[in-house]
């Protein structure tokens, strides 16, 4: 997408499930990612929006190698870890870190903050205790934990607290990449800018790259330089932030703006909410699959799956991209 040096590159990922669908009855295949291409660049934040279900979570399950893809490749420092050894996935691993959404449940209760935070050091690298601690200690001032949180336990945190300690301790091995899957959406409204804000200086001063998963698009307005739109499983519009809140070209993305509210009255658009359900990720419509909820959809669109190409600086997925806009 860019001239940029590319930290991370996912082409045509994908990551399918067999699931049973009761007794007798042969395994169903679930296409929760389904050919998702992109790239991280060094310093930016690509957000991934979409609604409940779309495929997000397991999208950040392949980039941070917490499972295999399916089909596709995901590059990262020189090599394609959808098929790496053994060796290679161990060197690459800590270079993409993950934030989760619950700070209550990914922070062992059993270990101080300065064990949380030296225990990625401890099984990474060969620094001394007195070196792992004075490490901990200056990733704490960074994240705006006082010194004297060194000793105590996750419990005694509030939730904002909480999420400062996982971004610390995702920080501890410098990665170029950090994987924040809804990193704000459990905190309270007015912690979460904090949290932003501090995500925001680090990526500044760091140079880390974000993929940045919510479904709230004020949030994504806030944080993020590029935008990845995905309806079950698939791709329907990717490119720059701004282009794409000012003038969505999606009817998917078009619908979930309007149904966002808006910093800026001016970009309000005309509310036209998604209407209907979200089909069965098991039996999608055939063609696109948000055909049966489009108010643009004619017959061609009920039987040809859309490819993403490129329309007025940023990649979309629909047939009548130019006649609807
Ligand atoms: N291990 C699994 N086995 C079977 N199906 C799965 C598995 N993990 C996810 N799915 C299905 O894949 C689809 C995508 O799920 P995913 O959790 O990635 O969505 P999401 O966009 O993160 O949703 P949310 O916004 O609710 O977090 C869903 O239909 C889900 O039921
Ligand atoms: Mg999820």
């Amino acid at each position: 997408m860019s001239t940029q040096k590319i930290l991370l590159e996912a082409k045509n990922l994908s990551r399918h499930y067999l699931v049973a669908q009761g007794w007798g009855k042969p395994k169903a295949v679930l296409r929760a990612l389904d050919g998702v291409s992109f790239a991280l660049t060094p310093g930016k934040t690509l957000a991934v929006a979409g609604e409940s279900g779309c495929g997000k979570s397991t999208l950040a399950r392949q980039i941070t190698m917490i499972e295999a893809p399916s089909g596709g490749e995901l590059w990262m420092d020189g090599a394609n870890i959808a098929h790496a050894g053994r060796a290679e996935r161990k060197r690459i691993r800590p270079l993409v870190q993950m934030v989760f959404q619950n700070p209550y449940a990914s922070l062992n209760p059993r270990k101080t903050v300065g064990s949380l935070l030296e225990e990625p050091l401890v099984i990474n690298t060969h620094l001394s205790k007195a070196e792992r601690a004075e490490k901990a200690r200056a990733m704490m001032d960074r994240v705006g934990l006082r010194a004297e949180h060194y000793a105590r336990y996750p419990h005694m945190f509030s939730g904002g607290q909480r999420q400062r300690i996982a971004i610390a301790r995702a920080l501890m091995l410098n990665p170029k990449v950090i994987v924040a899957d809804e990193p704000v959406s459990a905190l309270d409204v007015s912690i979460q800018a904090q949290v932003l804000n501090l995500l925001m200086d680090i990526q500044q001063s760091s140079g880390v790259a974000y993929l940045f998963i919510s479904h709230n698009l004020a949030v994504v307005e806030h944080i993020a330089d590029e935008l990845l739109v995905m309806y079950l499983g698939k791709a329907v519009e990717y490119g720059d932030e701004r282009k794409i809140f000012n003038r969505p070209l999606h009817p998917y993305t078009q619908a979930l703006l309007a149904s966002t509210p808006r910093i800026n009255p001016e970009l309000r658009q005309q509310k036209i909410a998604v209407r209907g359900e979200q089909p069965s990720p098991l039996a999608p419509p055939p063609g696109c699959a948000f055909s049966n909820r489009c108010p643009h959809a004619v017959e061609r669109c009920r039987q040809e799956i859309p490819v993403l190409q490129e329309s007025d600086g940023r990649r979309v997925a629909c047939h009548r991209v130019e006649e609807i806009n």
